[in-house]
């Protein structure tokens, strides 16, 4: 199996060297703008550390294509792509609510391949490439040992527009009864990789963005987790869902897929 070694190492140097920059921004003194709604917002630290990554990343790969959250493409001639968010988590970043990340995926044509995950508020990696294994920091990790729907601790996501929350938290009402709990923490990255590890059973979210989810869909793949899309295994912006069993996953989607698509 070809080993992607390389690729791996360089997004966990990409992404412990941007936690470092934010980490060195001042914090709470940045200016802030917004994105889709008042809600969704950017500041200059998001902006700032995008920069870094797409130089750093167009440095070392100049070939290779990079998605970015904030906008700074750059469309490359190879088949490997950079997808990265330089800050999951933006509105738990303004408030220091700790659950914030720097997430750094790669992917070839047809699926992700390498994921870097830095939580910034507690200072760990969380990393894997396809057929490596998912760690944080040098420890191994795996999913969660199988539990009932019904003892099942799940995370998930509210988009940014009134109506689109209105309508999830509609389903989220018809979910909650059935599982054991709900856990809404704020970067979605980090709610994948808490599968992954085993602090959540089961993650959904509609409304999501391949920054969102790239890297994180490699570590809870070699975490031993599922993870579904819409129709298969296939995140996308319409459903991601992951968890630490195929069940709990097929329960999830489901359950979820009669409401969809939610309103914008
Ligand atoms: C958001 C977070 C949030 C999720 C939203 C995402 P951002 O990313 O991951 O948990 O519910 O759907 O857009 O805007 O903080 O980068």
């Amino acid at each position: 199996m070809r080993s992607y070694q390389t690729l791996v190492g360089a997004a966990k140097t990409f992404a412990i060297d941007a936690a470092e920059l934010i980490n060195s921004s001042g914090k709470r003194h940045f200016a802030i703008s917004s994105k889709s709604s008042s809600n969704d917002m950017v500041t200059e630290v998001d902006q700032a550390t995008e920069n870094y990554l797409v130089e750093r990343i167009s440095k070392k790969f100049p070939n290779h294509s990079i998605i970015a959250e904030e906008g700074a493409n750059h469309s490359g001639t190879s088949e490997i792509s950079w997808v990265i968010d330089p800050i999951d988590g933006t509105t738990n970043f303004i408030y220091g609510f700790p659950s914030y990340s720097v997430s750094i995926g790669v992917r070839d044509k047809d699926r992700p391949i390498a994921g870097a995950i830095y939580n910034i508020s507690e200072n760990s990696l969380y990393w894997a490439g396809a057929g490596m294994g998912a760690y944080k920091g040098s420890s191994q990790i795996r999913v969660r040992t199988q539990v009932p729907v019904a003892n099942s601790l799940i995370g998930t996501g509210f988009g940014y527009t009134a109506v689109r929350r209105v309508a999830q938290a509609r389903f989220l009402t018809q979910l909650i009864g059935e599982v054991r709990d709900i856990r809404r923490a704020g970067a979605a990255s980090l709610d994948l990789c808490y599968v992954a590890e085993g602090r959540l059973d089961g993650y959904y979210e509609s409304g999501l963005w391949p920054w969102d989810y790239t890297a994180a869909s490699v570590i809870v793949k070699e975490a031993g987790g599922t993870l579904l899309g819409p129709k298969d295994t296939e995140p996308s912006g319409e459903l991601t869902v992951a968890a630490s069993n195929a069940q709990l996953a097929a329960f999830l989607r489901e359950k979820i897929l009669p409401y969809l698509p939610f309103p914008e």
